[in-house]
């Protein structure tokens, strides 16, 4: 990473760099507004529901960001990441509700966001240059890299990435969800099994409530609200 050319471009701005750090996401908390944190490698990377994020150095991006807390900022993330990837790669993104971003089927990139006091940390993870992932999740993750054939900067992803998320995090809410609505495959017509503290739940995603929620019509013709992830298609 060009770091100094990342200081130069985004002068004004506070980043804190880590060749190593636990989490990035740790590291922001307590920072002020529009702090940045990025690291080369996590040791202890958090990914949502308490797994961890594979953060191995050198290939990835992972960055943490505190933010103005908004009901959908995790949609808004995903979809400043997914903007940030194709205009500086070419390659097309799916984004999966909530917080995946998938390219061919897997997942390349993902958003976590935590409130901490009266504030957001929004944590970005995205696979850029990762050429093998450990057994456990080699079957469903993936990085730009393995989709293209080739290596990217993560400087170039980086420096769209931030002007990026300064766009979509100042967006209102019905445009944001508008935008993730045609974004995401996963938002209506997908048939999809979910699970649910309380079980599970498949059915066919039929949109975005006004407040973000992930609507899932099962077969039985009512309609299901999903407040958190565990969205998978079905039959995969
Ligand atoms: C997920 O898909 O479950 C969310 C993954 C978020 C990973 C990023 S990497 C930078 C930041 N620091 C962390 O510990 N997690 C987030």
């Amino acid at each position: 990473m060009n770091l100094d050319l990342i200081r130069r471009t985004l002068a004004g701005r506070t980043i804190d760099y880590f060749e190593t750090i636990g989490s990035t996401q740790t590291a922001a908390a307590g920072r002020p507004l529009g702090g940045i944190v990025l690291a080369d490698e996590q040791t202890a990377g958090r990914g949502r529901h308490s797994h961890s994020w594979h953060s191995e150095p050198g290939t990835g991006i992972y960055l943490s960001i505190v933010l103005q807390p908004s009901p959908v900022l995790t949609l808004a993330l995903g979809l400043a990441t997914a903007e940030a990837i194709t205009s500086t790669t070419g390659i097309a993104c799916d984004l999966r509700w909530p917080n995946d971003i998938l390219i061919g089927g897997k997942k390349a990139a993902g958003i976590l966001v935590e409130l901490v006091d009266d504030r957001a940390i929004g944590g970005i993870g995205i696979n850029v240059n990762h050429t093998v992932f450990p057994p456990g999740l080699a079957g469903e993750a993936t990085s730009l890299r393995l989709q293209a054939g080739r290596e990217f900067s993560r400087t170039e992803i980086l420096l769209a990435l931030l002007p990026a998320i300064d766009i979509f995090q100042a967006l209102d809410k019905d445009a944001i969800l508008r935008l993730f609505a045609q974004a995401s495959s996963y938002a209506s017509g997908r048939r999809v099994v979910v699970m649910q503290p309380g079980g599970v739940v498949e059915g066919v995603t039929a949109g975005l409530n006004p407040s973000g929620y992930l609507v899932v019509r099962k077969d039985d013709g009512t309609d299901t609200l999903i407040l958190a992830g565990g969205v998978r298609a079905a039959g995969s």
